[in-house]
Order: C-alpha cells, then structure tokens, then sequence
C-alpha cells in the first residue's frame, strides 16, 4: 500500500467524520418533535433526511463498494427521494429518532471497514475515494438542506456561531472579462460529481460582471423604488409567479418602521446594508438586474469570472487559486450563520477582482440545468440526468451554509426558479 493511499484513506474517513460531526449538530440541537414533524411542506422532517443520509451510505459504499449484505434493505423504499415527495414524508413509517441514529450509526461502522479495504485506484467508482467522497458531498448537501429547514422553523433560536469577519475594503462596481475562450468544466478534479463533466472549451463574448453580490441595501431600494409592483421589470412568468404567491419581498423579511428587519434562525434585527441579500428566487433576482439595467450571469460568464486567469489562460479550481478554501479566503461550511458583508473577503478574489463568487449565497445564473458536452451519468442518472430541461435553473459558488467538499468553482447547483427557502442570491451582469 503507497503513502499515497494511506493519506487519501485518512482524509477521506476525516472528511466522513466531518460530515457527520455536522448532522449530528443539526439533528441533536432539537428535540425529538422538531425531528419528527415537518417544518414546512417544501422540507423533509429531519428524521428523515438522517437516516436517507445513512440509506444512500449503505446503498454506494456498504452494498455497492464493499459487497457486503444489507443492514436494512426493508427501508430502502421508504428514504428514495424519487418514491415520495417531500410534502409526504412526514406521513410515512418512517424510522423514529433513536432509530435512525442507530441506523447511521451501524452503517458507518460498516463503512470503516469497507474503506480500510477498498481499492483506491483501478476502478471508476472508487478511483482517487471517488464513492466516498460522493457520500461525504451527499451528506454535507443534505446538512445544508437541514439548516433550511432550521431556517423554516419556529420558536427559540438552537443554532450559534459567532458572526462572520467585517469588510476589510469596499467592493464596488463591476468588471470587465474579456472575450474569447476558456475551460468550463473540469475532468481531473476527483471528487467532481458527473454534471461538472467533462472539461470543454466554451467562447465567452466579453461582458462586464459584478464585483460583489447584491446587497440587502441595493435590494431595499429597488423595493423602496417600487419594483415590485411594476411589471416591466419582471419575465411574464415571473410577474405570474410574483402575483399569483403574492412576493412583496424576500423571505423572512418584514417592515420596521421605514426600513426592514429579517429573522434568521430565530433571532430578528434590522437588515445589514452591506450583507448579500439572500433568500430571493430567481425571479426577484431576474427583476431586480432589469431594473439595476443589468441581467443574471449567464453559467459560463459566471465560471469564467470565478474560474478564468488572464495571465496563463488557465482555469483554476478557486478564485483565489488551486488551493482549497481556508477561513481566510471563503463564506463556507456554517462557520457563520448568515452571510458576510461585501469586501469581507478580499482573499478570496478572482484575479479580475471578482469578490466573494465562492461562499456566501449561491448566486442564481440565467441558465437551465442541462449536461455538458460529452455529459455520461456516473454513477447514477438520478443525480444529475433526470433534472436535466428547461425546469431547473442553476446557481453557483454556494453559500455559507455549503461545505467545502461540496463546493468549488465547478460546482453546479439547480432549483426552480420559484425556490428561495435555499440560501440564494445573486449578482448582475451586462454585455460589454
Ligand atoms: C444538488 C442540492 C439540488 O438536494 O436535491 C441530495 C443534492 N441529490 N440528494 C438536492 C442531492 C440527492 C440536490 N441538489
Ligand atoms: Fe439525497
């Protein structure tokens, strides 16, 4: 066995452990009603996100990696997120909380094991951890849906951190990217899930993009400009949508006095000026670029800001470079638990002075959800495949509720354009 693969198991059971370490926060910071009922019927109950983290474990890597017997095939029907949608799952014979934590529990002891025999090269699945590290992003995805769902509930604040760093500069305006080719996409990153595949070359016309995203104040004053109310900002499904759901702001929001609060995690306070404005659909985000005279980023502007150095023509992995995110350089990971203001994070920037693309809020792009040239499902067509069409738009650079093994700069997220329980935002863009 070469050093290599030894350091390549240590940080994939770390990775494990931190996935974990982060449900198990999520899940024992409530009490067993607050795990068992549903706290709005976009969400799953808790309970049940636990022990589809467990179920989809025991399916790749106890089952499928390591050919070991089941630890409970009679649940399989019960955690596929494609037999039941969310609005049901509360009603279903679901396992209750001290069963679910046992059910984990056993799974991952399996998967230990498992993992201190696993080949870690010669074979797709597991080439480079690749199956463990699709159950770590899995995991670390659903923790980030756990904390919508605490975002969604009522009653006394259960969640602490401390709050994220202050601006260091001031982040304005926008900047040009130059057109002409560049790498979109990625076929060496080994954890990349099969939608980020493969790397290909897309032509880019010059545009001019935002150096922040949009913050609460830019925000207000479109809503203080009564942008909501007039129609020729919004797409006619747009206006269809704000009508029909009565949209007067973002979620969570509320009048005080002449300006605006929000509640997040139990805990109201008057907006901050300078903080990304988050929880807006697509279509606010839409309506706002019209009226600011912009629009949404398409994917590929947005990637090639995040991605593109103009010095070597390379694409990096991050903004900031190849190395992954520190405290120093991104929003990730629930560290904080609301994003940090423009300019917090002047590490972080792009070499075109492109702030804070990587944490944060996941920013909302005018692209639908569709496979890349040369797209193949791996290592099921359920992930990404199925969500393929004109549905689903995509956002990217996640927010600071993602983990960093679920996030890099070809990392690709997708919702409908109605959604915003998720932590989204965005930034505008223009044609040069
Ligand atoms: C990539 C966040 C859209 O939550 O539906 C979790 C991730 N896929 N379980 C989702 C996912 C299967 C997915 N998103
Ligand atoms: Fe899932």
């Amino acid at each position: 066995m070469t050093i290599e693969t030894e350091r390549l198991r240590d940080r994939v059971a770390t990775e494990l452990g931190r996935a974990r370490d982060r449900t198990v926060g999520l899940t024992e910071a409530v009490d067993e009603h607050d795990l068992i009922r549903q706290h709005s019927p976009l969400m799953s109950p808790l309970v049940w996100d636990l022990a589809h983290v467990g179920n989809q474990e025991e399916l790749w890597l106890v089952r499928d990696v390591g050919g070991r017997e089941p630890v409970r095939q009679d649940i399989d029907e019960l955690y596929d997120a494609f037999k039941h949608p969310r609005r049901d799952r509360p009603q279903l014979p679901l396992l209750g909380p001290d069963e679910a934590r046992r059910y984990v529990a056993t799974v991952r002891d399996k998967v230990f094991d498992v993992l201190d025999r696993a080949r870690l090269e010669g074979t797709p699945l597991t080439e480079q951890g690749f199956a463990f590290g699709m159950i770590v992003q899995h995991e670390q995805q659903h923790d980030e849906t756990m904390l919508a769902t605490h975002q969604l509930r009522t009653g006394a604040p259960v969640l602490h951190a401390p709050p994220p760093p202050e601006p260091g500069e001031a982040v304005r305006g926008e900047v040009l990217i130059p057109g002409g080719p560049f790498t979109m996409g990625t076929s060496t990153e080994p954890w990349a899930l099969d939608n980020e595949r493969p790397a290909h070359q897309v032509d880019v016309a010059a545009f001019h993009i935002d150096r922040a995203p949009v913050t609460n104040a830019e925000y207000a004053a479109f809503l203080d400009a009564g942008g909501y109310d007039d129609q020729r900002w919004w797409s006619a499904s747009g206006w269809d949508h704000r009508q029909k759901a009565g949209l007067s702001a973002p979620q969570h929001w509320q009048r005080d006095g002449d300006g605006w609060a929000y509640t997040r995690f139990g805990r109201t306070s008057r907006i901050v000026a300078g903080e990304p404005v988050v929880h807006v659909c697509f279509y606010e985000a839409e309506a706002y670029a019209a009226w600011a005279g912009k629009r949404l980023p398409t994917e590929a502007e947005w990637e090639k800001a995040a991605r593109f150095d103009p010095a070597t023509g390379r694409s990096r992995r991050f903004p900031w470079g190849d190395e992954p995110p520190t405290a120093e350089h991104a929003n990730l990971g629930q560290r904080h638990l609301r994003p940090a203001a423009v300019g917090a994070y002047p590490a972080g920037a792009s070499p075109s002075g492109v702030h804070q693309l990587i944490g944060d809020v996941w920013e909302w792009t005018s692209t639908d959800f569709h496979g890349y040239p040369g797209f193949a499902a791996f290592p099921y067509r359920e992930y990404s495949e199925v969500f393929f069409g004109p549905d689903y738009k995509v956002l990217r650079g996640g927010s600071f509720g993602t983990d960093a093994s679920a996030c890099r700069g070809t990392f690709r997220n997708w919702d409908y354009p109605i959604r915003r329980q998720i932590f989204s935002g965005f930034r505008c863009a223009r044609d040069a």
